[in-house]
């Protein structure tokens, strides 16, 4: 069996001198698959993606992209490679308006960014209607959209989403998952940490279970929802 396009291999690490907070993690999305995180709070998902994406010290284990060892490379030169990471706070400009937000998704690109403008408009209209407006006046959800659609300027192979439903009520997250459903089927890699564990294992190709960053369970999203011990540890029970 090949390896899949995106993987975080056995990934041991942490912050600076300290300790570490994986302990032989492994991460994996194909192309056009949805991958998801899930687990409780502090087990280490974000420091997962934060792993994966550049942004910690690898110390074991490594990060490969189309079966590229990227394990060395900073987080620009991964999204020259063609990954995009939406982090889990502090991921729009507020003062900016949702165009300019946009833009400066597009700032590494050399060619004309309006098609990628146009596309994401298409994804989430109401930005369109928004466009002029400062992203910090929008709702929870648009901000959201903000975020996600800044993060697809850059036309990403691989788009990594950290809590991309926090703090939205169910509809919108709802609609928010159907539109990174979306995303997957034009063939891009979503890999995502959700706490709505159960919704988001619903839409998984592929789901991780972290507990005190180790692998706990991995499986399809499926596979994951009908688990009895996944169920009683993670998903309220029955
Ligand atoms: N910048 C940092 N420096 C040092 N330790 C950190 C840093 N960020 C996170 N940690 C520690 O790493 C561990 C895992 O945190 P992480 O944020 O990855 O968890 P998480 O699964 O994303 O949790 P949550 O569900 O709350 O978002 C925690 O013990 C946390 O205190
Ligand atoms: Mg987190």
């Amino acid at each position: 069996m090949s390896e899949k396009y995106l993987i975080g291999d056995k990934m041991s690490g942490g912050y600076g001198r300290g300790p570490n907070i994986l302990h032989g993690c492994t991460i994996a999305c194909d192309k056009g698959e949805i991958a998801v995180i899930v687990g409780p709070n502090g087990a280490g998902k974000s420091t997962a993606m934060k792993a994966v994406f550049g942004m910690l010290d690898v110390r074991e284990g490594a990060v490969r992209l189309g079966g590229e060892d990227i394990t060395g490379l900073s987080p620009q030169a991964r999204v020259g490679k063609g990954m995009a990471f939406v982090p889990q706070t502090n991921n729009i400009f507020t003062s900016m308006t949702v165009e300019e937000n946009l833009e400066m998704g597009a700032f590494l690109r050399e060619d004309d960014m309006k098609d990628s403008m146009e596309q994401v408009y298409d994804l989430f209209p109401i930005l369109k209607d928004k466009r002029r407006q400062a992203a910090g006046e929008l709702s929870g959800g648009q901000r959201q959209q903000v975020a996600v659609g800044r993060a697809l300027m850059t036309q990403p192979t691989v788009l990594m989403l950290d809590e991309p439903t926090a703090g939205v009520s169910p509809i919108v997250m709802d609609e928010l998952f159907d539109r990174i459903i979306e995303v997957a089927r034009t063939g891009i890699s979503i890999l995502m940490v959700e706490q709505n564990a159960r919704q988001a294992l619903e839409i998984a190709d592929t789901g991780y279970v972290l507990v005190q960053g180790r692998n706990a369970h991995t499986g399809t999203g499926k596979d994951l929802l009908e688990d009895p011990e996944v169920r009683r540890t993670f998903l309220g029970g029955t």
